[in-house]
């Protein structure tokens, strides 16, 4: 059933948002402990449906998993404790869930289906097929690119130097995880640095030469435990920054938000376009470093992004899209074409949510250019999530800034990511 969400101009917003868990290292924390051989306390895991669908997917390869809520307990079962899944692994709209389990699965030996739900049916796996494939794990999509994926392997895992097409972690991820069962070492190249969760979370051998990052695994890693604290979503913060910035008198206190430098180029963006965010309190020496962030209203100014800033802002884009509207002047996205093979076609998206807003834009090939105005009162409008949880946010975002009520349709999505997002939209506003 599509649940329909009315936001109101805000007139104030005010409070302190307990952000979700981090999905990105949730995902990794629980199919890295599954990976141990040994018990991993972890706090602070994700309810959203993405990393719980990791977990049930886990469950099904036969690790076993206790706790309640956000405190889990997860008893590894060592790189080859796994069991053949009776049924398809479902990883229902979770890309993470199935480009890295595709890796372990692959790796392990396991004969095993990976399923999604429409959306992700429709998201390219040829990308991890094809190295997967030269690893000499049998992989097979529909049309050689779609889940289902069929995924089984009758001889070694063949070690692989593997320069990344695209800076993606979830490839990254996949073909990393992958080697940790090959007796050579699979070598990964990056020149364009994407999400290092991984790479921190294994304590994989990463060496820099100039501009490449090579990143190492093989069977002669051992698997760390993985108790640790997880700490909250900087992407899901990334809503309320934004959100902070574009009202004056706004403050909004988020806590124990990852700063991994990997993830946080969309703090930077809003800090050069003039937002006035503070950062207290950081734990650099965590695995994965946290801190407190707390945003003001300012006046913003144009920025343009590009290429290499697009993988450490890849989950922003959408909302640092909407911070541009309200710009003073002319802003630009470049180099994220990457952004329409996402949960729907992300550009288009926001292309038709800026439109119904009457904001002045033009949509790019692998972008968008953003006529910005500090005085831009959006139209209340209908706005379509297309069940795309970044999409319903940003949307909500931007009609706090509206002269009416709008609509988000579909807004059930949110749970994806962030479960409490319009109950900390209302408590913000209320
Ligand atoms: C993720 C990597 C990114 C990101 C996704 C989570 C991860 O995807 O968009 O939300 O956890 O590795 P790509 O690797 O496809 O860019």
């Amino acid at each position: 059933m599509s649940i329909d969400k009315k936001v109101r101009p805000a007139k104030k917003l005010e409070g302190t948002v307990e952000l979700p868990p981090d999905k990105s290292i949730s995902h990794r924390a629980a199919m890295f402990a599954a990976l141990h051989d040994g018990t991993s306390q972890i706090s602070n895991f994700s309810l959203a449906a993405d990393p719980q669908s990791t977990l049930s997917c886990l469950q099904q390869l036969g690790v076993e998993i206790e706790g309640e809520g956000q405190e889990i307990s997860i008893s590894g079962v060592g790189r080859f404790g796994f069991k053949d899944p009776e049924q398809p692994l479902d990883c229902g709209n979770s890309g993470t869930t199935m480009r890295l389990l595709s890796g372990i699965v692959g790796g392990a030996g396991v004969k095993g289906t990976l399923t999604g739900d429409d959306s992700l049916s429709a998201r390219t796996m040829k990308r991890i097929i094809d190295p997967l494939r030269a690893m000499g794990i049998d992989v097979s999509g529909r049309d050689g690119n779609y889940a289902p994926l069929k995924i089984r392997r009758e001889n070694p895992v063949k070690a692989l130097h593997f320069e990344l097409p695209i800076p993606s972690a979830q490839l990254k991820s996949c073909v990393l995880l992958a080697g940790l069962f090959g007796e050579e070492s699979t070598e990964v190249i990056e020149t364009l640095p994407s999400r290092d969760h991984t790479e921190r979370l294994l304590k994989l051998p990463v060496e820099q030469k100039g501009d490449r990052t090579i990143i190492s695994s093989s069977s002669s890693i051992a698997i760390p435990p993985q108790s640790y604290r997880i700490p909250n979503d900087f992407s899901a913060a990334a809503f309320w920054l934004v959100a902070g910035s574009l009202h004056s008198g706004a403050t909004i206190r988020l806590a124990k938000v990852g700063v991994n430098p990997s993830r946080i180029a969309a703090l930077q963006i809003l800090q050069q376009m003039g937002a006035d965010i503070s950062i207290e309190n950081e734990n650099r020496k965590a695995v994965e470093p946290f801190a407190d962030l707390s945003v003001t209203g300012s006046t913003l100014q144009p920025v343009t992004i590009t290429e290499d800033t697009v993988p450490n802002c890849i989950d922003e884009i959408p909302i640092l899209a909407v911070s541009m509207l309200f710009a003073d002047g002319t802003s630009h996205i470049r180099g994220a074409e990457e952004l329409r093979h996402k949960e729907t076609d992300r550009l288009s998206a926001m292309a038709e949510m800026l439109q119904k807003a009457g904001a002045d834009f033009k949509e790019l090939e692998d972008g968008l250019e953003i006529h910005g105005d500090p005085e831009f009162i959006p139209q209340p409008a209908s706005y379509n999530s297309y069940h795309d949880h970044r999409i319903a946010m940003s949307a909500a975002v931007l009609a706090l800034k509206s002269s009416g009520p709008s609509l988000v349709t579909g807004a059930k999505c949110t749970d994806i990511s962030y479960p409490g997002f319009w109950d900390d939209l209302a408590m913000l506003t209320n």
